[in-house]
């Protein structure tokens, strides 16, 4: 059987939760990884059934195996440009993990260099493959708010006695806007919230407004808490994120200590996905009011890792049937000319237009 053969460019945090989807799925494996941190490269390596020839500390030299199909990118993103466009000279499919570049002008050049040689290029979302969400897509998809007229999306973000181990290193790249991009609620973890809104939606909006604040997370580092971004869709539609920190509200979580809530209200009945990352609310993930009526829905997965693996799995299936994966790049770029504008408006003071 054909495989997809996979190798990782850096293998932190997130790249547990990369990893699932493909060691889940015969028609794919791990055959190698890189980081500069060796130790970390090695741990996940050796985790993934790499062979330790095949475990590196210079990108370069993953890049110059022949059998290495697809390239994970699941660096910082002030290095996703250089290593994206160093990947498609190398001939290899590229999966990025959002948001993709620093700014819209970078992430043309990906594009284009990917055309050029000829290898697909995704932007690595799983938001939209969450289970609770992909419900609520289909029950929309079937008529049963009638047509959506506005998004509301909440994070709240807050401390965890199961929260998993996050490197000071993740922190540090996040924290400094030079190699994030923006904050990282608004920027970072933001990028997801605007997929949703699109993918709920239809559409990238056509004008944003966003009030983003500060508070101290830890001393020296500054977190853009609260924020309040709102967005105007063709025919007056709309779409609302809120992000904010609680320091002292406690949640369970598998992964960060943050969880979501959305909203959506249709022409004939409102939906709300009630959980996301974390675990704070004890009611069904799904519920729909609509004609005097509650519906919930609690048949599906809903651990935050069945995002990762569904959005792998589906970016496997299209690679075979040779179809557009989710996002494509082009997606993925105006999602981040979005985030970009909405800083922007953060900065200016004024709604900024996206026609
Ligand atoms: N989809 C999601 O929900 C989600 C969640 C977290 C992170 N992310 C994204 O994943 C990416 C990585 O985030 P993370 O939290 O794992 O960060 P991280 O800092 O834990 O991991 C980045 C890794 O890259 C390595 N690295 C740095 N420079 C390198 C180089 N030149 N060559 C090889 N390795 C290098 C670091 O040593 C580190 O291990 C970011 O784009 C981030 O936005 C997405």
């Amino acid at each position: 059987m054909e495989q997809l053969r996979v190798g990782f460019i850096g293998t932190g945090r997130i790249s547990d939760l990369h990893a699932l989807g493909y060691l889940g799925d015969d028609r794919a494996r791990i055959v190698a990884v890189c980081d500069v941190n060796e130790e970390v490269a090695r741990q996940r390596g050796r985790a993934w059934g790499v062979p330790e020839d095949r475990i590196f500390t210079d990108y370069r030299d993953l890049l110059a195996l022949p059998d290495v199909d697809l390239v994970e990118n699941l660096l910082p993103h002030h290095l996703h440009y250089q290593s994206t466009l160093d990947i498609a000279a190398a001939g290899k499919h590229i999966s990025l993990q959002k948001p993709m570049a620093l700014t819209v002008e970078q992430a043309d050049e990906m594009i284009a260099a990917a055309k050029r040689a000829g290898v697909i290029f995704k932007v690595f979302e799983n938001f939209i493959f969450y289970p609770p969400i992909q419900r609520a897509k289909a029950l929309i998809d079937a008529g049963e708010i009638g047509d959506p007229l506005t998004i509301r999306i909440k994070s709240n973000s807050g401390i965890s006695p199961n929260e998993w181990e996050i490197p000071g290193t993740a922190w540090a790249w996040r924290f400094n806007r030079e190699t994030c991009g923006g904050g990282p609620l608004v920027f970072d973890d933001g990028h997801h919230k605007f997929s949703l809104g699109w993918y709920f939606m239809g559409e990238i909006a056509e004008e944003v407004h966003a009030w983003i604040g500060e508070t101290e997370f830890a001393p020296g580092l500054v977190l853009d808490s609260p924020a309040a971004v709102t967005w105007k869709f063709s025919n007056n539609r709309f779409g609302l994120f809120e992000a904010v920190r609680s320091p002292e509200l406690v949640m369970d979580t598998n992964h960060y200590a943050q969880d979501d809530r959305i909203e959506i209200t249709g022409t004939k009945g409102v939906i709300w996905i009630t959980r996301g990352h974390g675990k704070m609310l004890d009611i069904p993930p799904v519920i729909l009011y609509r004609d005097r009526q509650t519906r919930t829905f609690s048949d599906m997965p809903v651990g935050w890792e069945h995002s990762f693996i569904n959005s792998t799995r589906h970016f496997i299936d299209a690679y075979f049937k040779g179809e557009p994966p989710s996002l494509t790049a082009e997606q993925g770029r105006d999602i981040l000319r979005f985030a970009l504008a909405a800083q922007e408006s953060a900065r200016t003071g004024r709604a900024v237009s996206l026609k």
